[in-house]
């Protein structure tokens, strides 16, 4: 979940580039940053390190000029949140830097073995040991081999001694290169004339280069000044071809337009997002309700929120498609997939498209001869690439790590391709067209002050309720995971006929409860829940288009049919966003978060 960004060439400002490609890749983890960079003019080329904890922010980078550097920022695995566990680690001689996204899952019996030969160990991550497995490998190495060849080779054998996922990349000073291995974790490297790069993620290098070679797994890449050479890290041997793309999406605009914070700015986008996908997206909606019609069995799969989108397109497939979409968490289908077969559609949910858990349960999934769509915002990203029918989310950059515009983007989508199965997209895209009016009225009509007046009234609660039924059901998780995220309170969603068999007992006098109402077959039952609630002295907050006297707060929303969902996310996630300002804590970068989880 860490993001590494390195670049070796004719530039001397290496640390600095670095530094500018480590900000933009924080939203992979910010828990220290570090970049290790090679001093020039000098007979005998050194390492020179800056580690910091914490998050980037405005910082400058003190290293001095330089043709090569390599930079991590940081999400803690193993080893707390210290300048040691920081990135860059070195070997014993202080000679090689190493960089690491990943799990290195032996690394406690490789950690044993080198303390035994005498190694010494500076940290408590696992990354370490690849450092002192190099300064091994490299002694012990008699090759005649050019100085960058052989540390690609000597990297390639360690490598192989790695048990688990991971992206690893060293920088010697004696050779002017910088080398790289990856499975799993995603490494993406940039040519261009005056050097190469490489990255976590593609988005930190369009500035820089168009074009651009993702690493497959399994291999393993040398960048000097002047070119890259890619390897295929089993066989040690260099790849016959190596595939570049053009890139021609266009690099995503930064910045908060004048918002405070990327969550409010995306929470706000979400019309424009909404129209977008009306606008732009009927055809790709039109082409996954034919392949859902087409399939035997159809499964939706992601992660936390996108586990979410996945469950409610559950619900609004069986309500108005009549069709059955069974949902799974992506970290648990790899077990729950020994029937899938070539009639099987498997449908990806993902903002980054590089959850490795939802990477993972696809591959296996695609080894089964399922067919793999997927609803992704990142373009290039290793979901987008790994699926038969990609289908983006048009959302722009998300750069707050809460999934916001992302989630609705999803649920506009699935709304239109349910109708679309019925040969009624034209309705679900007026439907779509309506949700978009009715979260901008929302955003503009003074109704967010209700939000934040509320969040005044509540902002010291330790617990906190959602109910919601039917497809407000994934929506009460969905908005109990908001409220969690970002303001640490310990927010629970539950399907409102649940209560009564257990959670009901969590419920003491004041305690908030937000009811999630629209106007459809679940209204009147789960305002019995909401009176249930009530009667043991909760606080009854009613997200609804209906009045009612069991609300002791009622924010009004209008009645957009199954689009219902909708705009039902938007008042939680202005609810977590102020909470979060009223407890002091940062809504874009939370603790223990990253944008992307690309670590089991
Ligand atoms: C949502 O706010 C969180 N950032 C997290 O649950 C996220 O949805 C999950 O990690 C999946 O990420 P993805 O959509 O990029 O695959």
């Amino acid at each position: 979940m860490c993001g590494i960004f390195g670049y070796v060439g004719t530039r001397d400002e290496a640390p600095q580039l670095v530094l500018a490609g480590l900000k933009k890749l924080e939203y992979r983890g910010y828990d220290s940053w570090g970049i290790a960079s090679r001093q020039n003019e000098q007979a005998f080329a050194r390492l020179l390190v800056e580690k910091h904890t914490g998050k980037i922010g405005q910082a400058m980078t003190s290293l001095p000029a330089s043709h090569a550097a390599l930079g991590h920022t940081r999400w803690a695995t193993h080893g707390g949140v210290t300048q040691a566990n920081a990135h860059p680690h070195l070997d014993c001689q202080g000679r090689l830097a190493v960089i690491h996204n990943g799990i290195i899952e032996n690394h406690t019996e490789l950690r044993r073995e080198l303390l035994a030969k005498g190694h010494t160990f500076a940290s408590q991550t696992d990354t370490e040991v690849v450092c002192h497995l190099m300064e091994d490998d490299i002694r012990d190495e008699t090759s005649t081999q050019d100085g960058c060849e052989r540390l690609v080779q000597a990297l390639m054998r360690v490598f192989r001694r790695l048990d688990g996922l991971s992206a690893v990349s060293v920088l010697d000073p004696q050779e002017r290169c910088i080398v790289a291995a990856k499975n799993g974790s995603p490494l993406v490297l940039g040519y261009s004339q005056d050097g190469n790069y490489l990255a976590s993620d593609s988005s930190a290098l369009l500035e820089h280069t168009r074009r651009l070679t993702f690493l497959d797994d399994g291999q393993a890449a040398l960048l000097s000044a002047d070119g890259i050479r890619v390897y295929d890290a089993t066989s040690g041997l260099r790849e016959a071809d190596t595939r570049i793309w053009d890139i021609t999406w266009q690099e995503e605009v930064e910045g908060l337009d004048g918002f405070p914070h990327y969550m409010t700015k995306e929470i706000h986008e979400q019309p424009a997002v909404l129209r977008r996908l009306a606008a732009e997206s009927s055809a790709q909606a039109q082409r996954l309700a034919d392949e859902i019609q087409q399939a035997s069995t159809v499964h939706f799969v992601g992660c936390g929120t996108a586990s979410n989108a996945a469950r409610c397109g559950e619900y609004l497939f069986s309500r108005i498609a009549s069709r059955q979409a069974n949902c799974v968490v992506g970290s648990e289908f790899g077990y729950l997939a020994d029937f899938l077969d070539e009639r099987s559609l498997v449908v990806g949910f993902s903002q980054s498209g590089e959850t490795i858990d939802l990477l993972d349960s696809l591959k296996s999934a695609g080894r089964r001869g399922a067919r793999l769509a997927a609803l992704v915002n990142v373009e290039g990203s290793s979901l987008y690439r790994l699926v038969d029918h990609p289908i983006l989310l048009l959302a722009g950059a998300e750069r707050c790590v809460l999934a916001t515009k992302s989630f609705t983007a999803k649920l506009g989508i699935l709304l239109m391709a349910a109708y679309a199965t019925q040969g009624r997209l034209e309705e679900g895209r007026a439907l779509l067209q309506r949700a978009a009016d009715e979260i901008q009225s929302f955003l503009t009509d003074g109704r967010v002050e209700q939000v934040r007046e509320l969040a005044d009234r509540i902002a010291d609660a330790q617990h906190l309720y959602v109910i919601g039924r039917g497809p407000s059901y994934p929506m009460a998780l969905e908005a109990a995971l908001k409220i969690k995220e970002v303001s640490y309170i310990h927010a629970e969603g539950f399907a409102g006929g649940e209560l009564k068999h257990g959670v009901i007992a969590l419920v003491e006098r004041g305690s908030p409860c937000i009811v999630l109402a629209p106007n459809d077959e679940t209204f009147r039952s789960i305002l019995s829940g909401a009176e249930e609630i009530k009667a043991r002295g909760g606080y009854i907050i009613g997200i609804s288009p209906c009045a009612s006297d069991v609300w002791d707060e009622h924010i009004k929303v209008a009645d957009v049919g199954e689009g219902a969902s909708i705009v039902h996310a938007v008042p939680p996630q202005i609810l977590a966003y102020e909470l979060a300002l009223r407890r002091g804590l940062d809504p874009d970068k939370p603790r223990n978060l990253a944008k992307s989880v690309t670590v089991k």
